[in-house]
């Protein structure tokens, strides 16, 4: 299994692949692709709890998915999205909140979706054992103050910021950080200016590591955003699978002798 050492020790070399699971079934087939890092998103409230957003998420949601994904992942470095408002209100509800993604969740580490309000948090919880991957650009939680998902970081000052902002976290001792939704040139000098492994999602090609949500690679997700690529198509698959099952026993077709079997020792009851 990878350490957060060993990604560390990766950027700047092969790039990366990071995706998100949910559950079990999921984990296993992503972890035995040689994916290095299965994130458990809060996008598990859009994915598989069918929120519009991914407010209302809890830290027993992400206890409960992100230990149903490491029961079953040996390889990848599993790390445990920080939900709306589980960090950065109160010190000691973060600290405890962040330790039980660790504790009864198994997770090598957590993602914190940042802003200057996590650099000094990032550095207690590394203190405290508790490793972390830095989220910046566009911050999903963020989505009422942004009124959408809108490409962020550009214009100059706006680059500046989250430049500063991820120079802050790796300082306090982050160790990647993934870039959301960004110009890609922006993407390049933050990777350039960072020792710590940089993960891209709508950042280009010049980032560590590339990170997207399963759902969308595989084509489970009725919308993706335009950043994503749909490398296959399980929706039509698992429509087709469905329809055929109600078809097959409105018709009686299922089940069929080899699916049922007969007790010649019981006696009629009826
Ligand atoms: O919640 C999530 O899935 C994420 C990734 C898209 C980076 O934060």
């Amino acid at each position: 299994m990878p350490t957060v050492r060993d990604l560390k020790a990766k950027a700047g070399d092969e790039p990366i692949t990071m995706l998100t699971a949910y559950d079990a079934p999921t984990a296993a087939i992503v972890d035995e692709a040689g994916t290095d890092i299965i994130l458990v998103g809060d996008s598990l409230g859009n994915t598989s709890l069918g929120y519009e957003t991914t407010l209302p998420v809890t830290v027993d949601d992400m206890v409960r998915h992100t230990a149903a994904v490491s029961r079953v992942t040996d390889d990848a470095l599993v790390v445990a999205d920080m939900p709306f408002l589980s960090i950065g209100v109160d010190e000691s509800d973060s600290v405890e909140n962040a330790g039980r993604m660790l504790k009864e969740a198994d997770a090598q580490a957590v993602k914190l979706e940042c802003g200057p309000h996590t650099v000094e948090l990032t550095e207690k919880l590394v203190q405290l054992g508790i490793p972390v991957m830095a989220h910046l650009g566009l911050t999903p939680q963020h989505v009422n103050q942004y009124g959408g998902y809108p490409r962020q970081g550009t214009d100059q000052e706006a680059a500046e910021r989250i430049l500063e902002l991820a120079e802050a976290h790796e300082e306090a001792g982050a160790f990647s950080l993934v870039l959301e939704h960004v110009p890609a040139n922006l993407a390049a000098d933050v990777t350039q200016a960072l020792e710590i492994p940089t993960i891209g999602i709508g950042a280009g090609p010049d980032c560590d590591g590339q990170v997207l949500v399963v759902d969308d690679v595989v084509g489970l997700s009725e919308w993706a955003p335009s950043f994503s690529k749909q490398f296959g198509n399980v929706r039509a698959e698992m429509e087709s699978a469905v329809d055929d099952y109600v078809s097959a026993v409105e018709s009686g077709e299922f089940p069929a002798e080899e699916h049922s079997h007969e007790e010649a020792d019981l006696e009629d009851l009826y």
